[in-house]
């Protein structure tokens, strides 16, 4: 199979191969899944019959074109790169930038991705089905009616993406770790799946023999299904167990090969999600909508500081923490003695409740105490408070854009005691516009997938200030930052999609303030991780939203750089320390 996908390579425009045989199967439409039994009434079974049943509970799924990994030609050979952007007073060469700035030793330039958006071959080597597998099933759902039962394929491909790396000079790859590969039926009690670790333990290897260093995270939003139905996953207490004995597995099959781990990927959202359609229609009973965000971060919390209390006992070598998400942005009125409160909400509510329990009290921020009833939000007991304290080695943040912030409009004293208010309980908004002119914050993405964002780079260094200020640490990671180029779904030539300008720009000017971050603000930055290495999976938004460095060819499955690829590359090639190195 393999020596017959290598000798079916054709050349494409830009110097691309295609990796997959042609032609590749049709796309079915995508079928509507069923809703899930009420929580607890699907019985545990744990055979292969047992393992069917959960996936009937998804619906059928898309095979692979292809189904062994692939082996990349070395070394792998990038496209011409890009003419230079004409320059401007503004807008230099990426080496140009700072050019008497350095990186400090050992920093990561990094890419992220995560398991269910890039890796496809969903029921494949005894996988189980996970909570979006059956999501993006669900009536309405995917915006774009895409699912991501092939996406990038990379769990038979990761191999080419590695060596993309490698030729871009990238020097980390931060991944996450699909529990339902481990554990097909999630739980603590059932088998782990061998050919689930071998694939870890390959990829894993084939970093390091590369020379990328590999950032495992150990879970990036897609939960067994198995747990969803067995007790509510996030919202029953067992997650806790079934969390730190897969963590425990993880840890002992990859100790010493992986060195830099993150436990969850942005719980805050994840436990967001937990709210809204369609996760809202399996909630476990007593649990409603309006609870069941708080409710997940409590277990999220505890799984998180019993994985990590695991990791120690264990001697695991290396760093380990989550990865959080949003900022603290400045209040947008700057006088309004509401909107300062505003940023303080925020704070609280986006960053703080995972933050303060970790990195500074142990216990969730007052504000959130204060505003939420122990129904809602569970409180800490003594002997929790004292666990839950320095429960990571370092702080890692998302940061994608940092905006303005601001009270309701209709007043804070509106919004605090009333439950039925639309922005309670966190009683805060993000503001895209200035409330002098109304000018956007910045440049804007696309507007059907990403309205969250926007390119803030002149609030980086603030933000990235309040961070290293309200949860002060010896070591940061941007452990993921990214644009959503607009319009860039609707380029059909590759030469107009690969001319990604505005992503481009955002990169070297977070980039620009994060050498500034560095060396005139203190603040220990030792990682910056690009999403993504290529377009995927973007969640609801399926592949409407580009996130890419590389373009994602669904027929061919070949990636092909874009400009900001090449600007990345040329940023770090000048910034990084020479002949520096980031393996353990
Ligand atoms: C952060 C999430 O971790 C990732 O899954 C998502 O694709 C990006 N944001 C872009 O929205």
């Amino acid at each position: 199979m393999l020596s017959l996908l290598v000798s079916a390579t054709v050349t494409l425009v830009n110097g691309a191969t295609s990796v997959v045989p042609a032609p590749p199967p049709p796309t079915p439409a995508p079928s509507t899944g069923a809703s899930l039994p009420s929580v607890g009434s699907v019985a545990r079974d744990y055979s292969p019959a047992g393992w069917e049943s959960l996936w009937n509970l998804v619906g059928p799924v898309q095979s692979p074109p292809i189904t062994t990994t692939v082996d990349p030609v070395l070394p792998d050979v990038l496209p011409s790169p890009p003419p230079a952007l004409y320059p401007s007073w503004f807008a230099p060469q990426p080496a140009d930038i700072f050019p008497n700035l350095t990186l400090p030793s050992g920093f990561l330039f990094g890419v992220s991705t995560a398991a269910y958006q890039v890796e496809g071959a969903v029921k494949e080597d005894g996988k189980g089905p996970t909570s979006w597998d059956w999501a993006s099933r669900q009536p309405g759902v995917m915006v774009d009616g895409s699912t991501a039962d092939i996406t990038d394929l990379q769990y038979y491909l990761y191999k080419l993406d590695v060596a993309r790396m490698v030729s871009l000079g990238i020097n980390a790859h931060s991944f996450s770790i699909s529990w339902a590969r481990i554990y097909p039926f999630g739980a603590a009690d059932s088998p782990v799946n061998q050919a689930g670790l071998d694939h870890y333990s390959n990829l894993i290897d084939y970093h390091l023999e590369m020379g990328i260093k590999p950032v495992a995270t150990l879970f990036h939003w897609d939960t067994p299904l198995a747990l969803v139905a067995y007790y509510g996953g996030f919202l029953g207490p067992q997650i806790v167990d079934d969390f730190v004995n897969y963590a425990k597995t993880v840890f002992a099959a990859y100790k010493g090969r992986v060195t830099t781990w993150y436990t969850f990927n942005e719980p805050r959202v994840f436990c967001a999600e937990l709210g809204i359609y369609p996760f809202n229609t399996s909630l476990p009973i007593g649990v409603n909508s309006t609870q069941a965000p708080f409710i997940c971060s409590y277990y999220v919390v505890k799984a998180h500081v019993a994985a990590v209390k695991a990791f120690r006992e264990m001697g695991m070598p290396g760093e380990i923490a989550y990865k959080n998400d949003d900022f603290v942005g400045p209040p947008w009125r700057a006088n309004s003695t509401d909107d300062i409160e505003a940023v303080e909400r925020h704070a609280a509510f986006q960053i703080g409740v995972f933050s303060d329990p970790v990195y500074t009290t142990g216990d969730w921020p007052p504000i959130m105490k204060e505003t939420l009833p122990p129904s809602f939000l569970p409180r800490f007991t003594p002997e929790e408070i004292a666990e839950n304290k320095g429960t990571a080695d370092f702080y890692a943040i998302d940061d994608y854009r940092d905006q303005w912030l601001a009270a309701p409009l209709d007043g804070l004293a509106a919004c605090v005691n009333n439950t039925s208010h639309p922005l309670w309980p966190q009683c805060n908004q993000l503001m895209l516009y200035d409330s002098n002119a109304g000018w956007s914050a910045g440049p804007n993405p696309d507007p059907d997938s990403a309205s969250w964002l926007q390119s803030t780079p002149q609030n980086f260094r603030y933000s990235l200030q309040q961070l290293q200020a309200r949860w002060p640490t010896n070591k940061l990671y941007i452990s993921e930052y990214g644009f959503d180029e607009a319009y860039e779904v609707d380029r059909t030539e590759l030469y107009l999609i690969t001319e990604d300008v505005t992503r481009t720009n955002y990169y070297m000017t977070y980039l620009g303030e994060a050498l500034l971050s560095i060396h005139n603000d203190g603040i220990p930055l030792m990682g910056a991780f690009a999403w993504s290495i290529v377009d995927n999976a973007e969640w609801n938004y399926g592949f409407n939203a580009k996130f890419g460095i590389q373009y994602l060819n669904h027929t061919t499955l070949t990636r092909t750089p874009k400009r900001s690829a090449y600007a990345l590359s040329q940023f770090f090639a000048a910034h990084l320390q020479k002949n520096d190195t980031v393996l353990p």
